[in-house]
Order: C-alpha cells, then sequence, then structure tokens
C-alpha cells in the first residue's frame, strides 16, 4: 500500500516536472541535458593498450561518482580513431556536430591531440588530453587541458638522479615523435648542463620498430646507461632486445621515464625490470590510501588488470566532473575550461592541480 503510493506520488511528481521543462514522460524525464562526453582512444592498432586503460579508468570514475553531475546524466561516447590523427579528427568532427558532444576527452597520441586542436578552437568546445605528452599540445588551443603529464616534466628528475649516481656517459634512444624529441631534448640539456657527456643520440620509428640495430650501437659505445622513451605499448621489446643483446650484463644501466616499465606491461616483461630505474610521476605502488583504493576498484572492475599511467590520464575524468559542479552543469566551453584552470584535488597518484597559466598538471614526479 505504502509503497504503490509512494509510486503514485513520484510518478505525478515526474510529469509535473517533465510539464513545466517541457519534457516527456517516457522513461525519466532530467531537468537538464545530459553532458554528453566523446571519448575518442586508440582502441585497436599498436597502441590499444593506451585506449583499454584510459576508457577503463573513465568508466571506473563514473561507476565510483555516480553517473549524474549537476543534475546532468553522463553520457560517455566511446570512439575508436586506431591511432590514426586524420580519423581523430574526421571522429571529433562528427561528435560535435551529430552528437553535440560538450566535451573531448582521450587523445593517445601526440599526432592525434594535435590534429584535433583546431577543431576544439572552432567549436569551443573542452578538449581534455588525457594521454598525449608532448609540451607543445596545450598551446595549439585555448580550449585544451591536460589531464595527465609532459615529457619533460618526468625527464628531468631522473637526468638529476643519473648525475648524482656516478653516470658520467650516457646514449639517448627515443622514440623519432614529439614526446620522444621532449624527452631526447629535456635529459640532453639536463645532464650536459650537471656535466654528463652524450655519447649517442638513436630516434627509432614510431611504426614498427626494431630495437635490435640500435641496441647494438648502443652496446657498442660503451655508456654507463642508456636513456630510454618509447610510448607506452613499446616497452616490452625494448626490455626484451636489451636483455637478449647482452648490454644489462655488458654492464650499461637502463634509466628512462616511466613509460618504458609501465605497469600494465611489468609482468610480460618479468626479470630484464629489475635494476631499470626510471623517474614518473605515477606507480601503481603509489601506497597512499587514495591509490590503493583505485587499484583495487580498477583491477577488481578490470579482469585483473593492473593500472598504469595511462589510466590516471583519464581518472582526470575528475576535472570534467568538478567543472561541471563549479559551473552549475554549464554548456559554456569557455566557462568550463575557466573552471578546470585552476583545479586542485588529490589523484591516486598524489596531490594535482592545473596551472592556470599554461592549463598544465602540476604533480609530484
Ligand atoms: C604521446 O604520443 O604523446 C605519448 C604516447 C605514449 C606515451 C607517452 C606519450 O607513453
Amino acid at each position: 500500500m505504502r509503497s504503490s503510493l509512494f509510486v503514485s506520488r513520484r510518478a505525478v511528481v515526474a510529469s509535473v516536472l517533465a510539464a513545466t521543462v517541457g519534457l516527456s514522460t517516457s522513461g525519466i524525464a532530467w531537468a537538464a541535458d545530459p553532458l554528453k562526453i566523446g571519448l575518442i582512444l586508440p582502441l585497436t592498432g599498436p597502441f590499444a593498450s593506451t585506449g583499454r586503460q584510459i576508457e577503463a579508468a573513465c568508466r571506473l570514475y563514473i561507476a565510483r561518482n555516480g553517473d549524474i553531475v549537476a543534475g546532468r546524466k553522463v553520457e560517455l561516447i566511446v570512439k575508436d580513431d586506431t591511432g590514426a590523427p586524420e580519423t581523430t579528427k574526421r571522429i571529433a568532427q562528427d561528435l560535435i556536430v551529430q552528437q553535440k558532444v560538450n566535451i573531448l576527452a582521450g587523445f593517445g597520441l601526440t599526432p592525434l591531440a594535435l590534429a584535433t586542436a583546431s577543431v576544439a578552437t572552432e567549436a569551443k568546445v573542452p578538449m581534455v588530453v588525457m594521454a598525449a605528452a608532448t609540451s607543445v599540445i596545450t598551446t595549439r588551443s585555448p580550449f585544451i587541458v591536460r589531464a595527465g603529464f609532459t615529457l619533460p616534466q618526468v625527464t628531468a628528475p631522473i637526468a638529476e638522479w643519473a648525475l648524482k649516481n656516478n653516470v658520467k656517459r650516457v646514449a639517448t634512444l627515443v622514440t623519432d615523435f614529439g614526446p620522444g624529441l621532449d624527452a631526447e631534448k629535456t635529459f640532453v640539456k639536463r645532464f650536459t648542463e650537471g656535466g654528463g657527456t652524450i655519447v649517442e643520440s638513436i630516434r627509432t620509428p614510431l611504426q614498427n620498430p626494431d630495437f635490435a640495430p640500435f641496441l647494438q650501437r648502443v652496446k657498442d659505445a660503451k655508456p654507463d646507461a642508456l636513456f630510454v622513451f618509447v610510448p607506452s605499448g613499446q616497452g616490452t621489446a625494448v626490455m626484451k632486445q636489451f636483455g637478449d643483446r647482452g648490454l644489462a650484463a655488458a654492464g650499461i644501466k637502463l634509466i628512462g621515464t616511466g613509460d618504458v616499465v609501465d605497469d600494465d606491461i611489468l609482468d610480460a616483461i618479468g626479470a630484464p625490470a629489475l635494476g631499470v630505474v626510471t623517474s614518473f610521476h605515477y606507480s601503481a605502488a603509489h601506497p597512499s590510501p587514495e591509490n590503493k583504493a583505485y587499484v583495487d576498484a580498477f583491477m577488481k572492475a578490470n579482469n585483473g588488470m593492473r593500472p598504469n599511467f595511462m589510466s590516471i590520464g583519464g581518472y582526470g575524468m575528475h576535472l570534467i566532473y568538478e567543472a561541471e559542479k563549479k559551473t552549475g552543469g554549464s554548456n559554456d566551453g569557455e566557462k568550463l575550461v575557466e573552471a578546470m584552470r585552476s583545479m586542485s584535488w588529490t589523484s591516486p597518484r598524489g596531490p594535482v592541480s592545473i596551472d592556470p597559466a599554461t592549463r598544465e598538471p602540476v604533480q609530484t614526479v
């Protein structure tokens, strides 16, 4: 009796509300438009692990924080760009024109983010970059806010570490595109300014790299250490060749940014990962209560998959939720970016804030 009375009362309230705001009573009537987030990621192809991690993190954020924010139902529209820049751009245009998305997010590689920047600017739609990490990206549109990291920010500390740990001669090996060039430039500058010597700088192709001949060159140059940046997904091949070619046995130390030994592939790398020294903004082993809860929930929701640093950029969904709350559920791209650009919060990675001048994350490495 009580429950049927309750249901009919709710129905009356819903229909009055719907009549007031001009909505249909079929299904659930929302007082506000849904919040449509277009999440564009490489979900197939060589960088699919990045897409898988970020999508899982976005879904986990929604599961843990509810799918209604500022009174708006959150609609995540996930699209696979296969890692091809022209596809990313076309999908972004379609999402804006056809689906009327309020926010673009994802961007698994630098070229994908660069190709889409002008779309965000023209449509005045916020573009939350969760993975791509070349420093120049945020300068390409005032609507870009970065949730992940930049290569210069994670590279500088390992150069300092090398200088303090008796590493005098270093070879560098980076992938020949934006983030690799950022990493090489930052490492070489810091290391040589501190008195170190670069014996060789090698750049490997982004697509289908064969690391073996490059690592042979490094071995012949006999450095104290090899500094490596390769994008997430390519670390296993580098680590295997490093062992197989006898560089570790020759006493060459492997150092780098954390991309080369990311948490997702650590088990696949196995023993060769022991002794590698990297600097980074995230580790699944970070012992904060927030991170322990995050790792547990992530693994439970994803068949035991361990979250890596790409996931933590995806968990930057927080920026979108908080910007909606701050603006009272706004659709205005400029207001949303304004709300994001001064935000600070405790992420599973540690304390994070967005630098209002650059729209880049400030975080502990
Ligand atoms: C990038 O394309 O900017 C990128 C991709 C993978 C990484 C880091 C940076 O691990």
